[in-house]
């Protein structure tokens, strides 16, 4: 072998580990209150903010949460999921995946226009983003954690990195735990913040292909609950006329409550995404979602601490990167 290969080799073997270590263990970088001295009345502001924005339309927590894990899992918590396209760069909030979809921009900007009117290039996006999840999780399901604070914002954002790192609804069990494993997140942490669909809607694009077209002997997805499918079916009618793409809530047993119930429904194999059943068919993921089911206070406690932990993927801090004044474009 040559010296390159094994040069190579060495690298291969080491990659897990360089992945790994640059990913959610910076945690130790975030602190808890970063604001107290700097900017006392940020979270507070953006709290406000978010409560008053779910209570005109609840699917803003489902949008803001969701926010969250797509801004930490392309480039880490950079707020790169903010960033508007510019001449010859289609940005992440372009991609399929955000566009149409997520939602909850309107509350970043409010919340960071008020928070720039008091203490002016103080406070990230980021962080700001971060909050907002937090706030959402306490709004929707009584959810409420400290988030250290502290990350700064990124300069860069490209529509094709979003494919390259957030999973499509389309994985089973073991890529979704190879997915989040990059990111440096385990089995369970992916389990308990799948749980994040117990809000939300989903197109029914995501999901369609399990009611009409599985696979060769399949017309539908054997693992999905029979009735369960004939509801979806009058939801989402197998045509694709111009532009009609309509939504079906996620978990259709307490779609607006941020709870168990979805591990309960996933157990009655009425997950709507085939990458929220595929859960129950690995021994290992179906056994966390027995316990998520029947215990929901440990599960909230977890989910708690896997946004903590997904909150601190690769983020920029000290002198890296920036505050930017307007969270949708760069200084
Ligand atoms: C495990 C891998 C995951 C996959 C494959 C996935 C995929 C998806 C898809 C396809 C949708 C529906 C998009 C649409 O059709 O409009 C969705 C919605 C949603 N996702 Fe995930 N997701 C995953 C994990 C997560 C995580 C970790 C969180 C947050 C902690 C999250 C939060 C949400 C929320 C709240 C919604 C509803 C959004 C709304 O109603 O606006 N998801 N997800
Ligand atoms: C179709 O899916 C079923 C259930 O998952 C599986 O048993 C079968 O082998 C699949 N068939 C093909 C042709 O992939």
């Amino acid at each position: 072998m040559g010296s390159r290969n094994s040069v190579a080799v060495v690298l291969l073997i080491m990659m897990p580990v360089l992945l790994v270590s640059a990913s959610a263990s910076a945690s130790a970088s975030l602190k808890v209150g970063f604001y107290k001295s700097t900017c006392p009345s940020a979270e507070a502001i953006v709290r406000k903010a978010v409560q008053k924005a779910i209570s005109s339309n609840p699917g803003i927590a489902a949008g803001l949460i969701r926010m969250h894990f797509h801004d930490c899992f392309v480039r880490g918590c950079d707020a790169s999921v903010l960033l508007k396209s510019t001449p010859g760069n289609p940005s992440e909030r372009e991609n399929p995946a955000n566009n149409p979809g997520l939602r909850g921009f309107e509350v970043i900007d409010e919340a960071k226009l008020q928070i720039e009117s008091i203490c002016p290039k103080t406070v990230s996006c980021a962080d700001i983003i971060a909050f907002a999840a937090r706030d959402s999780a306490y709004k929707a399901g009584g959810i409420n954690y400290a988030v250290p604070a502290g990350r700064r914002d990124g300069r860069v954002s490209k529509s094709d990195e979003v494919a390259q790192n957030l999973p499509p609804p389309v994985f089973n069990a073991q890529q979704l735990i190879q997915n989040f494993a990059r990111k440096g997140l385990s089995a369970d942490e992916m389990v308990t913040l799948s749980g994040a669909h117990s809000i939300g809607v989903a197109h029914c694009s995501s999901f369609s292909k399990r009611l009409y077209s599985f696979n060769a002997t399949h017309a539908q997805d054997p693992s999905m609950d029979p009735h369960y499918a004939a509801y979806l079916k009058t939801k989402c009618p197998n045509y694709n006329s111009a532009g009609r793409d309509p939504t079906v809530v996620l978990d259709s047993r307490t779609p607006l409550r941020l709870d168990n119930k979805y591990y309960v429904e996933l157990r009655h194999r009425r997950g709507l995404l085939t990458s929220d059943q595929t859960l129950l068919s690995s021994p290992s993921t179906a056994k966390m979602v027995s316990n998520n089911a029947k215990y929901d206070s440990l599960w909230a406690d977890k989910f708690a601490k896997a946004m903590v932990r997904m909150g601190s993927i690769d983020v920029l801090t000290g002198s890296h990167g920036e505050i930017r004044r307007y969270c949708s474009s760069v200084n």
